[in-house]
């Protein structure tokens, strides 16, 4: 059995920040990392627009008050305020850290960082690489990484978080650890993963496991994410019988490519550029008057939307009633738009054969971020009820719901979560570890279980290809649980999943060997999005309001009375079990929200 202090899953940049700083604050400590790609390729290396921090180079009015009301406003009031604290405090000090760490940011004249507009935010506060931020980042902590001694484990798919009742291991008396009557702890003790290249199978045990494993964009059928982006941690906590919170708000990115769903970067925007709809008009000015393209993303998706309703959208000969409307950089020239979000030229011209300079790029809503997830408090614990933590478990990145992002992120807010939370996590880590022993692990019992599972799997003999059984999923969840959402809508649509769930062994593999299958591995990514995909339903479902990116046509306003809480959702194989949890709020006062 392999063993380490710490176990990280996941080799984006929370798990990569993490590890780094696990290893600053006791470089004797053994730090394992797995990723089931290569670390570099990780979706965080596709971030672009930026990271926000109130350095003050751009707008000497800005600070991390001003930071955190932008959060907490974005969020619909639904984001716990000690989190944001937290997150917008620390800010300054991460991107300096960063900047010491390698990362080429883009500069002012006097070369200082430079720092742009984003949606919802009241100052230029995000600190950018041209549009290619995350990959700027993303590169120097890997490097970091191997610098430190980090061992990494690259291209090996977790298949099982070990988790196992356990008495806890100090005497409960906070908030966060009031004993249920039972008093049974869950404890996390390792993982089992499967190596891609060569079809070995392993147990890894250690003090503490820690999931960074990103988000699930792969849920839906049009998405700025990655291929990978399929939701494992989330599956497998949820598997694992641990709740996941606020899994209804899903964030769509308002300028996705059409129609691909690659994501045209907010920082086309936060530079200038305007959403126009069939009639040439700047529609936004119906729905966000004062800040117009610059809205946050739940209602600048919500306004694309409504306009193509209303058939304005756009169709490829330029007529009106199409799918799309129109992101418009004409007006700020070459210069600009090559040195500024190059990237995103690049994009609409590869994919799409729109030279951006000279023609509009055809955009619409992309599911793009999962504002819930694994809840964790602010030392990345995770949650196991609403009243008590597990033991050995931490969360850090898109995957945790600290909750920093409520209901609604702002751009450039994820990049910092990752390296605020990522830091945080990392110490908490190093601390918790120090008494701590090896668990016990029955090996084998894990390992013949993995094995049955992959056996069964291959074995599977029916007509089914994945293929087709994950596109009527994505479909399903596209259709029933977009942008706006409808109870009657929603109950079919978890109709129609529970029947493509049965529908799960009659899939077939044609390939039956071990060895580099990248079916088995689908199939297995398969079993995590629709675990994921059922939750999302179901607590959409559930919360009867308004709020952020959950927007129910059937309950059109914000409903504080009754759901300015926490959604924690309980999977088993038959249902899911929806249970709430208190806001933090510490230093706002919910009110309207208007921009
Ligand atoms: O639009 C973007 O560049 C995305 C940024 C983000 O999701 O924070």
């Amino acid at each position: 059995m392999l063993e380490h202090d710490v176990i990280i899953i996941g080799g984006g940049l929370a798990g990569c920040r993490a590890a780094l700083e696990i290893k600053k604050q006791n470089h004797s400590l053994d730090v394992g990392l797995v990723a089931k790609t290569h670390p570099i390729r990780s979706h965080s290396v596709a971030a672009q627009g930026g990271i926000a921090a109130s350095l003050q180079n751009v707008d000497p009015e800005d600070d991390w008050k001003a930071h955190a009301f932008d959060t907490v406003k974005g969020s619909d009031y639904l984001a716990d305020q000690d989190a944001v604290e937290y997150l917008t405090k620390e800010a300054p000090e991460v991107i300096i850290e960063l900047e010491h760490l390698g990362v080429l940011f883009s500069r002012l004249e006097d070369g200082r960082i430079a720092q742009r507009a984003f949606g919802g935010h009241s100052h230029k506060r995000t600190c950018y690489a041209a549009d290619k931020t995350g990959h700027a980042m993303l590169h120097e902590l890997v490097n970091n990484l191997r610098r430190n001694k980090v061992k990494v484990y690259e291209e090996w798919y977790v298949l099982q978080l070990i988790l196992e009742d356990t008495k806890p291991s100090q005497p409960l008396l906070s908030r966060e650890n009031i004993p249920n009557e039972e008093n049974v702890i869950k404890e996390a003790k390792g993982v089992v993963m499967f190596n891609i290249a060569d079809g070995r199978l392993e147990v890894v045990r250690a003090k503490a496991v820690m999931f960074a494993t990103g988000g699930y964009g792969r849920v839906f059928n049009t998405t700025s994410n990655d291929y990978a982006s399929t939701g494992d941690g989330l599956g497998m906590c949820a598997a694992a019988g641990l709740p996941l919170e606020d899994m209804e708000f899903v964030q769509f990115h308002p300028t996705g490519l059409f129609p691909v769903g690659v994501l045209i970067s907010e920082a086309v925007r936060g530079e200038g550029a305007y959403l126009r709809n069939s009639d040439g008009e700047r529609f936004m000015q119906r729905y966000a008057p004062n800040q117009m393209e610059l809205a946050p993303r739940d209602i600048t998706s919500r306004a694309i939307v409504l306009e193509i309703r209303a058939g304005r959208g756009i169709h490829p000969d330029g007529s009106a009633g199409g799918a799309y409307v129109h992101l418009d950089l004409t007006h700020m020239g070459k210069e600009k738009i090559m040195s500024r979000v190059p990237f995103c030229w690049e994009e609409a011209h590869r994919l799409v054969g729109v030279d951006a300079v000279y023609q509009p790029m055809p955009v619409r809503p992309t599911a793009h971020y999962c504002m819930g997830g694994i809840p964790v408090n602010t030392d990345g614990r995770v949650r196991q009820n609403v009243t008590q933590l597990t033991e050995g478990f931490f969360a850090a990145g898109e995957c945790a719901c600290v909750s920093v992002h409520g209901g609604n992120r702002l751009g450039s807010n994820s990049l910092l979560e990752c390296v605020v939370y990522g830091r945080r996590v990392g110490r908490a880590i190093a601390n918790y570890v120090i008494n701590r022993k090896m668990p016990d692990i029955d090996e084998k019992k894990y390992l013949q279980q993995a094995q049955k599972r992959i056996n069964s799997l291959l074995c599977q003999e029916g007509n089914l290809r994945i293929n087709s059984l994950r596109q009527d999923f994505q479909d399903t969840m596209t259709e029933h649980c977009g942008v706006f959402r409808l109870g009657e809508v929603m109950k079919e649509g978890i109709k129609k999943i529970q029947q493509l769930k049965a529908k799960y062994s009659q899939i077939f593999l044609e390939e039956k060997d071990t060895h580099w299958n990248p079916e088995l591995i689908e199939a297995l990514e398969l079993q995590n999005i629709m675990i994921v995909g059922e939750i999302i339903l179901t607590s959409a479902l559930q919360r009867q309001e308004s709020r952020g990116a959950h927007s129910r046509e059937d309950y059109p306003t914000r409903d504080d009375k009754n759901f300015l809480q926490h959604t924690l959702a309980s999977y088993s194989r038959d249902s899911v079990k929806v249970d709430y949890m208190p806001v933090v709020i510490t230093m706002f006062e919910p009110k309207e929200r208007k921009y």
